[in-house]
């Protein structure tokens, strides 16, 4: 018999109490699929392919705007529905840029993945105020039912915790030092996750990591502390749908292809779906020429897609970006030789690179 996650039966649940009794005659709660969270996602249909943009930029630059439509069914706000733009002030939200996002989706029929509610990093000044348990409980819990509430039954799925472990943790609870960790400690996360789920039952909730791909201790150590973290978390029924990877890919680190593969079996072994929510090459180390370093960028992101799609099928495949004209890469990861940054599927000038060739084929896969 097939099993069915909780979030299955609440979901179905619903939808039954929404019938009245007509709605059960001859209907068991479990009979029906899993609810498509992207409708881009269609089964048949190759696995929706999105993008972080950047607000401004789609105003601004028409041709980055007509490539976003032509290319992506989903987008991510690179930093719209970041804390510091949304929420710059005690009391104060401003929607603005992030609504010009939302109309922009809605207007050209792509579909909004929320980023992100709880994460450590790009704290708005005013939260290093925050100075009890009951006020961090109280702000993070009003953020999410503002934000969320906003954009209830068009955000699909959210990024709800970001970067919950340390660089190198001993276990779960190494858990990355934050105004909420500060305050409450591990509880934060089914704090935001309870949060989430009770003011848009329907949302795809996430916990969304990085350095979960490559081989060496660091990397074991964190797939570890992710796999305890996650079954701390179902132990407690706490709801969380789908664990995103980040994918932030390093050239000189090597993809551990079996120890991804396992990680990535026992997440659906905890009835977790897999999204991959920021894929990019960080190019730096690469070689300057830029045919041979557009190969090796595009054969890196195929090793992890090959090792991904071959144990599970992503409900999501994004990018950090979509073009290298607009990138994070080089504020944090400059070349040496000056020479820009290439890590995303168009080049500057919004031509398709290898990279983008290899996402294509992956979403395709028939696993
Ligand atoms: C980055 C943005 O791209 C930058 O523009 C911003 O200044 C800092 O954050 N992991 C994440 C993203 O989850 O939110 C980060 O985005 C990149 C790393």
């Amino acid at each position: 018999m097939t099993t069915h996650s909780r979030r299955d039966f609440l979901v179905q649940a619903a939808h039954v109490a929404a019938l009245g009794t007509a709605g059960l005659s001859g209907v068991s709660a479990f009979a029906t699929p899993r609810p498509q969270i992207f409708a881009a996602g269609a089964a048949g249909k190759p696995i929706p392919y999105g993008a972080a943009v950047r607000a401004d930029a789609l105003t601004s630059d028409m041709s980055y705007r007509e490539a976003v439509v032509a290319n992506c069914q989903i987008i991510v706000p690179e930093g719209e529905m970041k804390w510091p733009d949304i929420h710059p002030a005690r009391g104060e939200y401003r929607f603005e840029k992030a609504d010009a996002l939302m109309d922009f989706a809605r207007q050209n029929q792509i579909e909004v993945r929320g980023h992100t509610l709880a994460w450590y990093g790009g704290m708005p000044a005013w939260t290093a105020t925050i100075d009890s348990p009951a006020e961090a409980e109280r702000e993070l819990v009003d953020h999410i039912e503002t934000v969320v509430s906003r954009y209830r039954g068009t955000i699909p799925s959210w990024d709800v915790v970001n970067e919950p472990l340390v660089d190198w943790p001993d276990g779960p609870a190494s858990l990355r030092p934050s105004i909420w960790t500060r305050q409450l400690g591990p509880n934060y996360l089914p704090i935001a996750l309870r949060a989430t789920a009770a003011v848009d039952p329907d949302a795809q909730l996430v916990l969304n990591e990085y350095d979960i791909e490559y081989r060496g201790p660091r990397f074991a150590a964190r797939r570890k502390a992710l796999l305890q973290l996650l079954r701390s978390l179902r132990d407690r029924d706490v709801p969380l749908h789908a664990v995103g990877l980040q994918a932030h890919l390093f050239a000189s680190r090597a993809i551990d292809r079996d120890a991804l593969q396992d990680f990535l079996r026992e997440v659906t072994a905890l009835k977790l779906d897999v999204l991959i929510t920021e894929l990019d090459v960080i190019d730096y180390e690469f070689p300057g020429k830029i045919s041979e370093r557009d190969a090796m960028v595009a054969g890196l992101a195929g090793q992890f897609l090959e090792a991904v799609c071959d144990v599970v099928r992503p409900k999501a495949i994004l990018t950090w970006g979509l073009s290298d004209r607009y990138t994070w890469v080089p504020t944090y990861f400059k070349r040496p030789d000056g020479k820009p940054n290439r890590p995303l599927p168009l080049d500057a000038d919004l031509k398709r690179k290898p990279l983008f060739d290899v996402i294509e084929e992956y979403r395709r896969k028939v696993v």
